[in-house]
């Protein structure tokens, strides 16, 4: 039995809405932690982290659990997809967002390459972000076609989340990011996927662009949590991108993102007034000199 097939008896899951608190104060959150939550009907928030300082906010703001995703590769590294972030870059950022945080769940993503070999390279990889990364779990993406490696890993007791939808390490077949995934057909097909993996043993699945009912369709249909991006509001959690969460990316968003913040039009400020004070010999004034 996989780590997310354990539990849960026949109750429909999140039919009973509760704001009730259950969660650790004093250890890490873990995968039942999270499926108790769902359990209960308590929607929970993920945000992507790659470094010490925002994974100790976000935990300290309630964010259950931090993924260090492959949008690392954009968001930090400044490549143009995910596909050529490596492990040996991934790992330093999983042991930041390890080191900021005292109880929030930590995912390490599986990059390009990682896993989809087989089984074995899955393995290995995920093995090094448990022993070296100091993660909890990994996440890798794709559906009926990763099952061998969801059930290695979970057989070896690696919790496994699941990615369908738009699998951005898919870029090159998809012919580029056309955004909304799942639609007529297609729909049943990751409906299908989505059952695969909760058979393999995942113990949560990220619905990313897809339409909103055939998020909802996926949630009712599976007894693990569904974490959508993209997906609509009937999703168990949530997960954004904390640069888009926090307005600090530019130019032309996805229609899911939600901006909760002027991260760049503060640090643009601050930047400018800074290089300003520097120019008229305002900084350092005395206060900030030592004498
Ligand atoms: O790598 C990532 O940040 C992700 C999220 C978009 C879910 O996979």
């Amino acid at each position: 039995m996989g780590a997310g097939a354990d539990h849960r008896g026949g109750d429909q899951k999140g039919s009973v809405m509760s704001t009730t608190t259950a969660w650790p104060a004093d250890r890490r959150i873990t995968i039942r932690d999270l499926r108790a939550a769902t359990d209960r009907g308590e929607r929970w928030s993920m945000l992507t982290s790659y470094d010490t300082l925002t994974a100790g906010v976000f935990e300290q703001a309630g964010v259950r659990a931090l993924l260090v995703g492959d949008t690392s590769a954009e968001m930090v590294l400044g490549y143009g997809d995910t596909v050529p972030v490596t492990m040996d870059q991934m790992i330093p950022m999983v042991q930041a967002v390890v080191r900021g945080t005292r109880t929030a769940l930590v995912v390490a993503d599986l990059p390009f390459g990682s896993y989809q070999p087989g089984p074995a390279a899955a393995l290995a990889n995920a093995v090094r972000h448990l022993k070296e990364g100091g993660a909890q779990a990994v996440k890798l993406e794709g559906g009926h076609r990763v099952v061998p490696q969801v059930e290695t890993l979970t057989a070896a007791g690696i919790p496994v989340m699941g990615h369908l939808g738009l699998t951005p390490q898919s870029v090159n077949v998809l012919g580029g990011m056309r955004r909304v995934q799942g639609r007529g057909d297609a729909g049943e097909q990751l409906l299908a996927d989505a059952r695969a993996l909760e058979g393999a043993g995942a113990f949560a699945v990220v619905l990313e662009s897809i339409p909103a009912e055939l998020g909802r369709r996926v949630s009712a249909a599976l007894r693990i949590p569904t974490v959508g991006i993209g997906a609509g509001p009937h999703c168990d959690a949530q997960i954004m991108v904390w640069q888009d969460m926090a307005g600090l990316t530019a130019g032309r968003l996805p229609r899911f993102v939600k901006r909760y913040a002027d991260t760049r039009g503060a640090l643009l400020d601050a930047a400018r007034r800074y290089v300003t004070e520097v120019a008229s010999q305002r900084y350092p004034d005395q206060a900030h000199s030592y004498t």
